[in-house]
């Protein structure tokens, strides 16, 4: 074998010396006669060395596998032959480079440590005989994981370059299929190699468009600074859409699902690239990693409630057919997956991320989209306006990645927004447009720009390795940030349902899902629909009549604490726009927790910040007590929701280490507070519950204080345990905008019926003494106690 020899040939003079001097590189490719290699690594390098030959390094490739080179050659050397030029390199230069590149090329068998050492045995001596050094072993794994600790062990103990030359390891995915097994995974590789020395491949990131997403929001910066955030950007839409299903793949997919397999890699890695915040110098691998590592832990937790998921209809008996089940087996796997991502920064609080990707769906493309809030109101009529500038058409940001209508990759700015930059050796503005219309607007309405030249990811990705790009792989660190953030979730998806999807194009509008209050929902509900056919009425509307003379909302349980939480929202909201806060007061018990419960969830449209909770009554118990008001608001809602410290108003229970103790005070303190921070003591929502006997809040019937008088806040006494209980009085409730009676479940029905006929009077039945003097009082109650 004549490497420098028959690299060289073709240059002179000090060519031929830089040639010596930048020295040798050997390429292994591990799995070399395997299907990705076959379809694209081989080509891969061989667009490398096709690019590089000229400039200085001397290569040698070798394709290496279990199998003895009798029987893997003629496999190896017949998917040679297919290797091709781009189109525009001359035929002849072609034929010549192709010609030494397979001189360059050999089959190694790689079993055991013998053939490694001998591997190595045999780069160094060739590379003695040619007076040449080495400068980098590039190791690519194309094997199974399980393979790699055993190669690795290898590679590690008898085929490391010599020193000062560099090693490359080259890992595909799976890495992994949760966070225990991929931190596990990635152990096992730094036993062996430095951080340094591994690469692992997302081949995603050698997308062009996807390439491109950095450079393009560095050069446009001036434009997209002042927009790339909450207050502009509506929501932002990471899609990867296939018509395949896992048929002839289902025991890899039966153990990964499409979360594990495109959403926690692909997606979540263009999810870095469109949000991180743009490094000072975006060819620095450190400042890329550590940005991108910023925003990954900056990822607000996601839960189930913020993913709707589905399988097609075949998945099941495909996975019985390959997988030898029996007939009754079953599987959660999921083939679609959607995901609605927060992220917990200045720049994106709020902004919904949705990731989606599923199988045997009605197309095949990739995107992302930016989509921008529509705010603006047009007066001038439609026709005369500035085709261009017009601000009432969707302004959007497009990477196409790949498929779809439009079939290429491609970039995408509506031209009401700016006219970008795009790096000229790469893209080109296209003039001559498809008739197509691509997100609700024809192609006109873009700046459409296409690459130059179109390349595969793999020969993009193998070329960043080759130049050592390691902000193009996915680091150890970023990996298991990753599988962190969503490993919770696919546990807790394990455990539900998908959604049956008939696939192809007959899934139709199925799969259609809709955010709502920070969740994800499918906008056909299967279950409502029934219902409405059986009742022909929407029982999923809440309905308003009149409850004692004041409004009343009723509904099943479900939807009306839904309703409930949404109009304590909207109190919010307007409570903060009108004064800049939002006190609302709550009751303890059982009712409530459902609602707290609701609310937790609302972690970002809620005004979390500017809110103040206080407390309507309270046992008195320590607050660790499983009967302490606080306790139960502490569990259900406080712990999930980010509200400020100072803003949580628990009532003094325990003062002097002693419970509800007179001459503590505690009442006083509390009633201070009120005064000191609720504007006129009037809170903008209070919460009650109604009593089996009447009262509410812990004002109890035949109670002396509390119903009337000036006093504030008080101790009272339960009939039922425990029974010492503080207590806001009926007259301080009286002040408040709004108040709600929250009642619930069928027990509450006698009561409800009792005080709907019963006399108006508050000291036998203390609910009476509810009047607001000028706010609102609402009820609501539930089907169930209202019909039993
Ligand atoms: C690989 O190692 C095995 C066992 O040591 C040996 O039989 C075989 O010939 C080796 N293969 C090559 C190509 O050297
Ligand atoms: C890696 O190779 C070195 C040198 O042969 C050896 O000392 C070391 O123990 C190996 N590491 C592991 C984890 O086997
Ligand atoms: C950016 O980083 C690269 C890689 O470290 C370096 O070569 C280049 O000089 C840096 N550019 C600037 C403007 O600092
Ligand atoms: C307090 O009450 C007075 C008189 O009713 C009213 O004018 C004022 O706006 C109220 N202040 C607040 C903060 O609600």
């Amino acid at each position: 074998m004549k490497w420098r020899t028959l690299f060289c040939l073709l240059l002179v003079g000090v060519i031929a010396v830089t040639c010596k001097k930048k020295g040798h590189i050997s390429v292994i490719l591990v799995g070399a006669t395997g299907d990705l290699a076959k379809k694209y690594l081989w080509q891969g390098l061989f667009q490398l060395y096709l690019n590089e030959v000229s400039r200085g390094h001397t290569f040698s490739f070798h394709g290496a596998a279990l199998t003895p080179p009798e029987k893997a050659e003629g496999i190896l050397f017949d998917s040679l032959k297919t290797l091709s030029c781009p189109a525009d390199v001359e035929p002849d230069r072609c034929a010549l480079v192709k010609d030494q590149f397979l001189k360059l090329t050999r089959y190694r068998q790689l079993k055991t440590a013998e053939n490694y050492t001998a591997l190595h045995q045999d780069i160094l001596s060739s590379l003695a005989e040619e007076d040449l050094h080495e400068a980098g072993r590039l190791f690519y794994l194309s094997v199974p994981p399980f393979a790699y600790a055993d190669i690795a062990r290898n590679i590690n103990a008898s085929c490391r370059p010599p020193p000062g030359a560099w090693l490359r390891v080259v890992l595909e995915k799976p890495f992994g299929h949760d966070y225990k097994s991929a931190k596990q995974l990635a152990s096992d590789m730094q036993t062996f190699f430095q951080e340094e020395e591994i690469y692992r491949v997302d081949h995603y990131l050698g997308k062009q468009a996807v390439e491109q997403i950095l450079p393009f929001r560095r050069r446009n910066q001036k434009h997209l600074e002042p927009i790339w955030n909450r207050q502009h950007i509506d929501r932002v839409e990471i899609v990867m859409k296939e018509t395949v299903d896992a048929k002839g793949r289902t025991s890899f997919y039966e153990e990964y699902g499409v979360i594990r397999d495109v959403i926690q890699n692909h997606l979540t890695e263009i999810l870095t690239l469109v949000a991180m915040e743009v490094p000072k110098n975006i060819t620095n691998s450190d400042y890329v990693l550590r940005a991108k590592m910023e925003l990954l832990n900056s990822l607000h937790p996601v839960e189930g409630s913020r993913a709707v998921i589905g399988q097609y209809q075949n998945y099941v008996q495909q996975v019985r057919e390959e997988m030898e089940k029996p007939p009754h087996f079953f599987t959660n796997t999921q083939t679609f997956a959607s995901a609605l991502i927060y992220i917990d920064n200045m720049r994106w609080e709020g902004v919904p991320f949705l990731l989606v990707s599923g199988k045997d769906l009605d197309e095949r493309t990739s995107y992302v989209r930016v989509v921008f809030k529509d705010n603006a109101f047009c007066l001038q009529k439609d026709s005369a306006r500035d085709t261009v500038k017009n601000p009432c058409k969707p302004r959007q940001v497009i990477f196409h990645i790949g498929h779809g209508e439009l079939g290429f990759p491609a970039l995408l700015v509506s031209r009401n927004l700016f006219k970008p930059s795009i790096v000229p050796s790469q893209w080109q503005e296209i003039s001559e447009l498809p008739d197509v219309v691509l997100f609700g607007q024809p192609l006109s309405d873009y700046y459409v720009y296409r690459p130059n030249q179109e390349r595969e990811a793999y020969s993009i990705l193998i070329s960043n390795i080759y130049r050592g790009k390691k902000e193009s792989f996915i680091t150890t660190q970023n990996l298991l940030a990753s599988w962190k953030f969503w490993t919770p979730i696919l546990q807790e998806l394990e455990r539900v349902s998908p959604r049956i999807y008939p696939g192809g194009s007959e899934t139709g509008q199925l799969l259609d899902f809709v955010i709502e209050h920070g969740e994800l929902r499918f906008l056909t509900d299967e279950r409502l629909e029934m219902m409405d056919i059986q009742q022909n009425t929407n029982t999923f509307a809440s309905t308003q009549s009149k409850f004692l003379g004041n409004t009343m909302v009723s509904n099943w349980a479900d939807q009306l604490i839904q309703k409930l939480a949404q109009d304590i929202q909207e109190a919010a909201d307007e409570a903060v726009r009108h004064s800049g806060s939002f006190h609302l007061a709550l009751s303890g018990g059982s009712s409530p927790i459902a609602l707290f419960q609701r609310l937790s969830r609302h972690h970002h449209g809620f005004p979390w910040k500017h809110t103040h909770l206080w407390m309507v009554d309270e046992r008195c118990v320590p607050f660790t007590d499983i009967e302490s008001n606080f306790g139960s608001l502490e569990r259900h809602l406080l712990q999930h929701v980010r509200i400020p410290y100072n803003n949580i108003h628990p009532m003094p229970v325990q003062r002097n280490q002693r419970l509800c103790a007179e001459e503590d005070m505690g009442t006083q303190v509390y009633a201070q507070d009120i005064a000191a921070l609720v504007g006129n003591s009037s809170f903008d929502f209070v919460l009650l519950g109604l009593g089996n006997d009447g009262h509410t809040a812990s004002i109890f019937p035949g109670s002396q204080n509390g119903i009337t008088g000036d006093e504030m806040v008080l101790f009272s006494r339960s009939p039922i345990k425990p029974h010492d209980r503080i207590s806001l009085s009926l007259p301080l409730i009286n002040k408040a905008r709004k108040v709600a009676v929250l009642v619930l479940g069928k027990g509450k029905h006698e009561i409800l019926t009792l005080i709907s006929r019963a006399e108006s009077n508050p000291n036998k039945w203390p609910i009476f003494g509810v009047k607001p003097t000028s706010g609102q009082l609402l009820w609501y109650i539930d089907y169930e106690t209202l019909f039993r």
